[in-house]
Order: C-alpha cells, then sequence, then structure tokens
C-alpha cells in the first residue's frame, strides 16, 4: 500500500493555508493510503521569531487536537509529535553527513527567513530541510501531501535519499513525491494577495484560522484587497486579490473556477466576498464543532499521541538502523 507522511508546525491557529493546501489531502488520502501525520516540534525551535519556550508544549497539544478535528484519523492513521522519537533526530545527523553546504544555502525558505538576520541565524535554521528529510525518508513515504511552498523541501528529500542509497549501496531509503491540491496549492495573505497566507507574515486580518468565528471570518473577506476594478476573473498577475478569492471558492465549494467566474462576474465585489466568507464559514463549522469536544479532554489527546508515537517507532527505529549499518557504524554488540 502507498505510504504517505507529512508534517505540520506546532501552531494552535492553523490557518485556511494549511487546511486547503495540504490538510484537505492529509484527510482525504486516508481512504486509500496507509498514512504517518507529525507534529513537528523540533523545526518550531530552528528561528527565535516561531519559538517561544512556555507557550511550546501547549500549541503542541493545540495542533494536534486542530488535526483530529479537520478528520485525521487515528485508528486508521498514525498522529504523533516528532521530538516523542529520538530517531528524527539521529538520522539528521547521517544526513548532515550526505547533504551538501550549497544545496541547502539556496532553498528558498532559508533564503526568506534568514534574510537580514547576518550571521547569527541559527545552524538549526540552515539544516531545517535536512531535518525534514529525515522524518519523509524513516517513514518509506511515497507520497508527501503538502502546499506549493513545500516543493524544494521534498526534492531535497528525494536527492538525499537518492544520494544516500547510490553512495552506500543498499536501498535503504524510499524516493517520495510531493502531492498538492487542485487548487489553492497557495492561499494567499488577504491584505498583500501577493504573498502567501503565514503564520509568521501575515497580520491577523490577512489571515483566516480555522478556529475564527464567523462574524470575524465574514469580517477578514469583507475587508480583503482587490483592485479598483469591478470585473471577476482570474488573473494571477493583474488580479492576484480576486483571483486568491476565486480559488479559495473553489475549494471550499469543490466547483471550477471558470464555473463560479461565469456565476459572479458581474454583480460586484461586495456580493462575490460575501459568497466566499459565506462557503469557508460552512466548511469549517463542523470542524470547530468537532473541535469544542476534543479540546474539553486533553488527557485523551495526550494518549492517542503515546499511541501514535510507539506506532511511529516501530516503523523508524528498523530504518535507522538500516541506515546506521549501511553508512558504516558498529552495531552495539548486545
Ligand atoms: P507550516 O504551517 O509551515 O508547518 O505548513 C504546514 C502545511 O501547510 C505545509 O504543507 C504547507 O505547505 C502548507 N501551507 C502553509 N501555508 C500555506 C499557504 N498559504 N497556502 C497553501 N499551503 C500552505
Ligand atoms: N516544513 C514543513 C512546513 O513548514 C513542515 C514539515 C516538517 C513537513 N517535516 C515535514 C512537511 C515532512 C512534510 C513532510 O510546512
Amino acid at each position: 500500500m502507498t505510504r504517505v507522511f507529512s508534517g505540520i508546525q506546532p501552531s494552535g491557529d492553523l490557518h485556511l493555508g494549511n487546511y486547503l493546501g495540504a490538510l484537505v489531502n492529509w484527510v482525504g488520502m486516508q481512504d486509500r493510503a496507509d498514512c504517518v501525520y507529525c507534529v513537528v516540534d523540533l523545526h518550531a525551535i530552528t528561528s527565535p521569531a516561531e519559538h517561544d519556550h512556555a507557550t511550546l508544549p501547549q500549541r503542541t497539544l493545540d495542533a494536534a487536537t486542530v488535526l483530529l478535528a479537520v478528520g485525521v484519523d487515528p485508528e486508521r492513521s498514525i498522529l504523533f509529535v516528532q521530538s516523542h522519537l529520538h530517531e528524527h533526530a539521529e538520522c539528521t545527523w547521517l544526513f548532515n553527513c550526505v547533504a551538501g553546504f550549497g544545496e541547502l544555502r539556496k532553498m528558498p525558505q532559508f533564503r526568506e527567513k534568514s534574510e537580514g538576520k547576518g550571521e547569527s541565524v541559527s545552524v538549526g535554521l540552515f539544516d531545517y530541510p535536512v531535518l525534514q528529510a529525515a522524518d519523509i525518508l524513516l517513514y518509506h513515504a511515497d507520497e508527501v501531501p503538502v502546499g506549493e511552498d513545500q516543493r524544494h523541501h521534498i526534492e531535497l528529500a528525494r536527492d538525499i535519499g537518492q544520494r544516500f542509497n547510490h553512495r552506500f549501496g543498499d536501498e535503504v531509503f524510499t524516493l517520495p513525491k510531493a502531492i498538492h491540491p487542485p487548487a489553492a496549492a497557495r492561499v494567499r495573505d488577504l491584505q498583500e494577495p501577493t504573498s502567501k497566507m503565514s503564520k509568521s507574515t501575515s497580520s491577523d486580518k490577512g489571515i483566516v484560522n480555522l478556529l475564527d468565528d464567523p462574524k470575524r471570518i465574514e469580517k477578514k473577506f469583507k475587508s480583503a484587497v482587490t483592485d479598483s476594478a469591478t470585473d471577476i476573473r482570474y488573473d494571477r498577475t493583474e488580479k492576484p486579490g480576486v483571483s486568491n478569492l476565486l480559488e479559495i471558492l473553489s475549494a471550499a465549494t469543490d466547483r471550477d473556477i471558470p464555473d463560479l467566474v461565469t456565476e459572479y462576474d458581474g454583480q460586484g465585489y461586495g456580493t462575490f466576498k460575501g459568497a466566499v466568507a459565506e462557503a469557508v464559514i460552512e466548511m469549517v463549522r463542523p470542524i470547530q464543532e468537532r473541535h469544542a469536544e476534543l479540546a474539553s479532554d486533553p488527557g485523551e489527546i495526550e494518549r492517542l499521541l503515546k499511541q501514535g508515537a510507539d506506532r511511529a517507532r516501530e516503523v523508524a527505529a528498523p530504518t535507522l538502523a538500516r541506515a546506521k549499518a549501511a553508512i558504516g557504524l558498529l552495531p552495539p554488540s548486545r
């Protein structure tokens, strides 16, 4: 059976970009694949802006709660916290000795996040994609459902796996490929529709959180930046705001963009924005209801995460053992 792996950084406030870009696929793939999903807390400590040590434990638990609320099924899939397995950090070290300085320096996310920070940028931030490669390759993942922004990271994981297999002569690792959704693979900020909706760079007005109440969602869409014309059409360059809203509406209603353009062109931006808000409110309603139930029992979430870590270890530990032997490390005697 196809094996799927994906991860998400711990934030209590997962947003519409996370949901449409990645989580919808996470949930859907459970019907046809063996899925492993991870809250990547080790990644969350790589940049000071996102690393608040006092709130990280709660945010980790909150992220797991939201994942269950959107429909990750802990019976069928493995859901766990990255730092609960030492295998991820250990495998990262092996890959550090296979990955190249030059290829890491070119990673777009590293370039963005390190811009203007000079020499103070952490080694962890630089190494972030290598840890991500370890996440993926430890589970022999064939497919990795992610938003478009992760494309280069998945290609790097593939390159590292291929190089490792080639150099150490054993087919230890499966080579993964990224899976993106047909629409909304890159959801833009509602206030700045040329940049992606992102926890670290968007203002609250530009970002729609899955747990925002309906009034707030409506307000955010009503004040979304569009342009001064009135026509509704899909054109990423000339009409980034309207195009972003069309993609969101398409993903939320499962309708084609040309079909939506035929329906809404000529009706004015007010009506159109109202329709997008309504579709998104309806989409998140069941998630919010389920979230309220789950959040009332954090002990149960912790139990599920422990069970998930135990199941994850059964896959990751033997892969790491094979990788260590292949690279030439003497196994300890029993
Ligand atoms: P992160 O919050 O950075 O851990 O991202 C978790 C998942 O959400 C990854 O698969 C990202 O590619 C995806 N994602 C994050 N922001 C967006 C966005 N604005 N549009 C589409 N996908 C996104
Ligand atoms: N870097 C990813 C992001 O920001 C999160 C992530 C970590 C991930 N490990 C992963 C995604 C493994 C897919 C597979 O979205």
